[in-house]
């Protein structure tokens, strides 16, 4: 699946102030690609990721999936095109919190009209590819946080989505449950998912093939990734090489960059 924004606006209104989210964003994401989205807080790296993923429209210019222009969609065809298409992954989960982590992972197939045995059957599959499948009958807030977005990485897999949009997935969690989640998004893209991650780390932003930095609603780079570049461990530990390449804001290894 080809995803293509041309010239994307948005502006919101909010009691008589206007905000411009984007101003004239466009890309083209190939299939297979693993892209991440990195810039500061309020650059419309949310508001993009809806956009992309056609939960949101834009105020002016087009989204087009393999060519054709989202805005001739009806609802129903937008609807089908998320639920069978494109599986989304947010920061804050997004779990119903009184389901248990397989009623959560059932409910995409609910709307896709698939019957229960099936349902079942699938959700467990869902949940066990995610390492959990001895916490099926946990509702959320009897999960860990990286139990809690691996349940809803099972649920954005569910009708085996070509494309997974994850808004920083990894946001709320510890490094070791982060490390997981990356380990899963990394898996999906080597089974030929395209992969569009937003992430405020940069050492994340390097699992990706390609970068894209916003800034203040519009794209100011747009570069592949460097996988050759030695990583930090592989460099000799010489202090003044590290802060001298990295900056001032990269000093150890597990530091995050914050935008
Ligand atoms: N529903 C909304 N109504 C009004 N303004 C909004 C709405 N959603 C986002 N905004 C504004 O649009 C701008 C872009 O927001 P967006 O959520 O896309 O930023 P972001 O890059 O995802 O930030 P963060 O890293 O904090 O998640 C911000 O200034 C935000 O306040
Ligand atoms: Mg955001």
């Amino acid at each position: 699946m080809i995803i293509e924004a041309r010239d994307i606006y948005k502006t919101y209104y909010l009691e008589g102030v206007e905000i411009n989210a984007l101003n004239g964003v466009s890309l083209k994401i190939n299939g297979g690609e693993f892209v991440s989205i990195m810039g500061q807080s309020g650059s419309g790296k949310s508001t993009l990721m809806h956009i992309i993923g056609c939960l949101d429209k834009p105020t002016s210019g087009s989204v087009l999936i393999d060519g054709n222009d989202v805005s001739e969609l009806s609802e129903n065809e937008l609807a089908d095109l998320r639920l069978q298409k494109i599986g989304f992954v947010f920061q804050t989960f997004n779990l119903i919190p009184r389901a248990s982590a397989l009623k959560n992972v059932e409910l995409p197939l609910i709307y896709a009209g698939i019957k229960a045995t099936e349902r079942r059957e699938r959700a467990i599959q869902a949940l066990k590819s995610v390492g959990l499948g001895d916490r099926l009958y946990n509702r959320p807030s009897q999960l860990s946080g990286g139990q809690q977005q691996r349940v809803a990485i099972a649920r954005a897999l569910i009708n085996n989505p070509g494309v997974i949009l994850a808004d920083e997935p990894t946001g709320n969690l510890d490094s070791k449950s982060g490390a997981e989640i990356m380990r899963i998004l990394n898996s999906l893209h080597q089974q030929g998912r395209t992969v569009i991650l937003v992430t405020h780390e940069a050492e994340i932003a390097e699992h990706a093939n390609r970068l894209i930095r916003i800034f203040d609603g519009r794209i100011i780079e747009d570069r592949p990734v460097n996988k050759d570049k030695p990583t930090i461990e592989d460099r000799p530990a010489k202090k003044d090489r590290q802060s001298r390449e990295d900056g001032p804001t990269r000093k150890g290894k597990r530091r995050e960059v914050q935008e």
